[in-house]
């Protein structure tokens, strides 16, 4: 049985021209690209999105920059692909995201409010079904 989650390439990926660099890792892995779309998300659909995060410190820096341009939406599949896209993914903090992972390869501390960590991926079965369904 195939899995699928929700990637997304954040604003800054998009805005530093690393849209293909991104998809060729999940593609190199052996991940399969079954939908894809860039969009200008509304307020809305990121609040839905970010629901979990709603009160926390950084949720309103976190909203600004994913309303500060294009993002591109995957749907992307393959076996154990939540899980297997978050250890490419790397963690969350750039600056001490492994060597080899998105973040720890292609992203640091700019010093902005936010981290600006590249990509977005699903946590579990349940946040991707969830998630898809508010994307595609
Ligand atoms: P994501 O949801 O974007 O895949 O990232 P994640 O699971 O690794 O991190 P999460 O805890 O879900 O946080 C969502 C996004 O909020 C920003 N954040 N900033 N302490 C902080 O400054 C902080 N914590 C989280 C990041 O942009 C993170 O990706
Ligand atoms: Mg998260």
């Amino acid at each position: 049985m195939s899995e699928a989650t929700l990637v997304l390439i954040k604003p800054d990926g998009v805005r530093r021209n690393l849209i293909g660099e991104i998809i060729s890792r999940c593609e190199a892995k052996g991940y399969t690209v079954a939908a894809l779309k860039k969009i200008s998300p509304s307020r809305d659909l990121l609040a839905k999105h970010y629901a979990e995060h709603e009160g926390k410190s950084f949720y309103e820096p976190l909203m600004e920059f994913m309303l500060s341009g294009d993002i591109v939406a995957i749907r992307l599949e393959g076996n154990r692909v939540i899980e297997g896209f978050r250890v490419i993914a790397g963690a969350t903090d750039p600056t001490v995201a492994a060597p080899g992972t998105i973040r720890g390869d292609l992203s640091r501390d700019w010093g902005t409010k936010v981290v600006q960590n590249l990509v977005h991926g699903s946590d579990s079965l349940e946040s991707a079904e969830r998630e898809l369904a508010l994307w595609f």
